[in-house]
């Protein structure tokens, strides 16, 4: 009963107009509720939604404005809401026991103090984020500057975000998801994370776009629980331009043949169809994928159209934090239990305690922080982005460059990141976000001061 792949237009999420706007601020409102959409053809799916809509409505906002976001919660669950990539004082960031509980309100406090990046919005409410975002709460908040718009890069209607998501679906068209009814978590059988049969972009099942034979701008987003892609095209004419990592701009651009995408990462590519032309057609595919989640989505090539839009050699600087004048080196070790009591995934040997501090980090201050792993584990640090400095020893791979806030880790994989966190003294959080490790406990929170 899956719909054939390439036949379903890509769905664009709506942009969130602000409800009132000042000289300093602009204030959006989002109610969460339940409804059913229709995501598999002819067929209608109970969703958790952001506004009516999986994805929720995009969020554009300016670097240097602040924006307040009124979250309704008119779900019967209690939610966190988190902004992925976010600069935020730590009463704004979503931590996964501050609540808002059903038929309340909350109104997060973005000072946007940070450069244009893709970042995404999803819920994070303890124990409960790998069912609450399968179910539907993520979406897109992108941030802009005067540095990116003068870049000349595609815009408007060639600057696409590509939420992508693997989902399963039920006999009656609900998303399958394998709780554990005996608490947080999913059954013994998704223990390593739950993977869906159907790839959904933008909540569209294998999609097709049609595009001028002109240059386009992907932000692209794994916001999937557990399933690491490598992303190419077929036949593969035209290059990925890397031109953007979690954090937004590089310093210059890079050629790809394919993308690596763990979840919660971002990866902006420009794609030039122009280089293929009209009539052609380009699907995207992840080769870590087999049969149906090989396939991603298709790019028809309709006409020629005029392109002004460019790629500049030079995109932006970068300070590089350098470990030398790092203050410390803190190792964070991501395993899975052998034994005991707690069932799952550890972080430095122990289950996250939301009550727990387990690091103390001065605001200002360089570290070096060194993540082990067992498994793959997508490690994520909340408040500010860090910098690749290697990878066992080795240089950072090709996917590493530029400000990063998630870090693909590889089975027995170590890898040492420059932190210097500004700005904001409170709680905040790393966690594996493969969505299962995470409700399984593979959190720690540290404070800054
Ligand atoms: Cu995207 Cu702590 O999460
Ligand atoms: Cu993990």
């Amino acid at each position: 009963r899956p719909p054939r792949p390439f036949r379903v237009p890509l769905p664009i999420p709506a942009v969130a107009r602000p409800v009132r706007t000042d000289a300093t601020t602009d204030f959006f409102e989002i109610v969460q509720r339940e409804t059913d959409q229709e995501i598999l053809p002819g067929v209608r799916t109970p969703v958790l939604t952001y506004d009516g809509t999986f994805p929720g409505p995009t969020l554009v906002t300016r670097s240097g404005r602040r924006a307040v976001v009124t979250h309704r919660n008119d779900l019967p669950v209690p939610v966190a809401v988190h902004l992925h990539g976010g600069h935020t004082p730590a009463d704004s960031d979503g931590y996964p026991t501050d609540l808002v509980e059903p038929g309340g309100r909350r109104d997060y406090t973005y000072p946007m103090r940070q450069r244009a990046a893709t970042l995404w919005y999803h819920d994070h409410r303890m124990d409960f984020t790998g069912p609450q975002v399968y179910r539907g709460l993520a979406g897109f908040h992108l941030v802009t500057d005067d540095e990116q718009d003068a870049l000349g890069l595609p815009s408007g209607e060639r600057d696409i975000p590509l939420m992508i998501t693997d989902r399963s679906f039920d006999e009656d068209g609900s998303f399958s998801y394998p709780a554990n009814h005996h608490g947080a978590g999913v059954n013994d059988a998704h223990m390593e994370g739950v993977l869906g049969d159907v790839v959904l972009l933008n909540g569209a099942p294998w999609p097709v776009l049609e595009v001028a034979a002109t240059r386009y701008r992907l932000r692209l987003l794994n916001a999937s629980s557990a399933r690491r892609y490598r992303l190419g095209l077929d036949p593969a004419r035209t290059p990925l331009v890397q031109i953007a990592s979690d954090g937004g701009l590089l310093e210059r651009p890079i050629e790809h043949s394919t993308v690596l995408l763990t979840p919660g990462e971002r990866c902006e590519v420009v794609v030039d169809f122009g280089a293929v032309g009209p009539g052609a057609e380009l699907t995207l595919r992840n080769s870590l994928g087999s049969g149906r989640t090989a396939d991603v989505m298709r790019f028809r090539v309709t006409g020629r159209a005029s392109d002004d839009s460019r790629i500049p050699q030079r995109l932006s600087r970068i300070e590089p934090l350098s470990a030398d004048r790092a203050v410390r080196t803190r190792t964070w070790a991501f395993r899975r239990a052998a034994t005991g009591e707690h069932p799952g995934w550890l972080l430095d040997g122990r289950p996250f305690d939301p009550e727990r501090i387990d690091a103390d980090v001065r605001l200002g201050e360089i570290e070096v922080w060194r993540f082990t792993s067992d498994l793959y584990h997508p490690v994520h640090v909340h408040l500010d982005p860090f910098q690749v400095l290697s990878r066992r020893n080795q240089g950072a791979g090709p996917h590493d460059k530029g400000w990063k806030d998630t870090v693909d880790l590889a089975p027995n994989e170590s890898v040492d990141v420059a932190v210097r966190f500004a700005d904001y003294p409170g709680r905040y959080l790393l966690h594996c976000h493969n969505l299962e490790h995470e409700d399984m406990a593979m959190m720690a929170a540290f404070r800054t001061s």
